[in-house]
């Protein structure tokens, strides 16, 4: 069962977003279209949208359900692709793009995606068909010591090299092709009270590893700085440390001239300022917020302008 995804820090997103109501405007996480919807109230006639999502259920809802009274269009893409994508629609440059990065709950909580560990499904979690590996082919060929590189790096896990050893094991009597077999390796190995906290990262370990999230993400924000126009504001909206800290060293390194090492007397990087941070801390979301949505709780707003030259 699809569930409409609620979302997050919308005021925000429009304040720093919106800095010219008749330009030009790339959701590149369009989901069920919340935000979508939400910006095109508070832009002109004359403005254009387009909608990007990797996941075509989430383009094919959005294409039979949301109604948007300027021109738009909604494209099945990696916003790895956005260059690409503005290039085809006609756009050299847009003058806002935003990205709220990870999952939506139309595809959380549909268990046949085996996003959760909450419900019984295939263990696929891809963002989009055509990503060659499930994550059951992951779960169930990867080396001991691969598995253990994933749930360190991208899920924090202490328990990290007991539960790749425990898939290695029971892999070899039955293959794991479902969310509650791989739940229930991580429940026989974490102690009750910290059990929540290591299937959510195991979870998302294998998620952001399946999805090349990561990666995905610094090949997104560099497209999208060079597709901004002057004074063009980018948004981005993220749920973990992890890409929390890639957007932050992004901005940071984009907001300055020389990126050279401290100890180069000269610069020789001719690197320039492209970008002027407008959030020096992330924006957080409030308490009514999360009350009203719990997967708010974790959100981290940063937005940058397009400087000019
Ligand atoms: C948090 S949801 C966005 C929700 C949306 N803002 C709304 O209001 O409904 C994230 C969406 O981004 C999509 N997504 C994640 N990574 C992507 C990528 N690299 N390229 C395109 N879409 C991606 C997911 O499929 C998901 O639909």
């Amino acid at each position: 069962m699809n569930t409409l995804h609620i979302p997050v820090l919308v005021k925000q997103t429009i304040a720093f977003l919106v800095s010219k109501p008749s330009g030009i405007y790339v959701d590149c996480t369009l989901g069920t279209g919340g935000h979508f919807r939400a910006l095109s109230q508070h832009l002109d006639r004359e403005s254009y949208m387009i909608g990007i999502d990797a996941d075509p259920q989430a383009v094919q809802h959005c294409t039979e359900h949301l109604s948007i009274s300027q021109p738009h269009q909604f494209i099945t893409s990696n916003f790895a692709d956005l260059k690409r994508v503005c290039y085809r629609a006609g756009f050299q440059s847009v003058d806002g793009i935003l990205m709220d990065l990870g999952l939506s709950s139309f595809a959380l909580d549909n268990s046949a995606r085996g996003f959760t560990y909450s419900q019984n499904g295939p263990l696929d979690m891809r963002f989009a068909p055509n990503i060659s590996q499930t994550a059951a082919d992951f779960i169930n060929t990867a080396s001991q010591s691969e598995l253990v590189q994933v749930f360190r790096e991208y899920g924090e896990e202490r328990h990290s090299q007991k539960i790749a050893r425990r898939i290695i094991e029971e892999r070899a009597k039955n293959a794991i092709d479902t969310t509650d077999q791989l739940a229930a390796i991580i429940k026989a190995i974490v102690p009750g009270e910290f059990r929540t906290k290591s299937l959510s990262r195991i979870f998302q370990a294998i998620r952001i590893y399946i999805n090349n999230e990561l990666e995905v993400l610094r090949e997104g924000l560099s497209a999208a700085v060079t597709l901004l126009a002057p004074s063009g504001r980018l948004v981005i909206i993220s749920y973990h440390s992890l890409e929390d800290r890639i957007v932050k060293q992004y901005f940071k390194n984009e907001a300055r001239d020389c990126t050279c090492p401290p100890e180069f007397p000269v610069c020789q990087c001719h690197h320039r300022a492209r970008l002027k941070i407008l959030t020096h801390r992330p924006i957080l979301p409030d308490k009514f917020e999360i009350e009203d949505n719990s997967r708010a709780r974790s959100a981290k707003l940063r937005a940058a302008e397009k400087l000019p030259g």
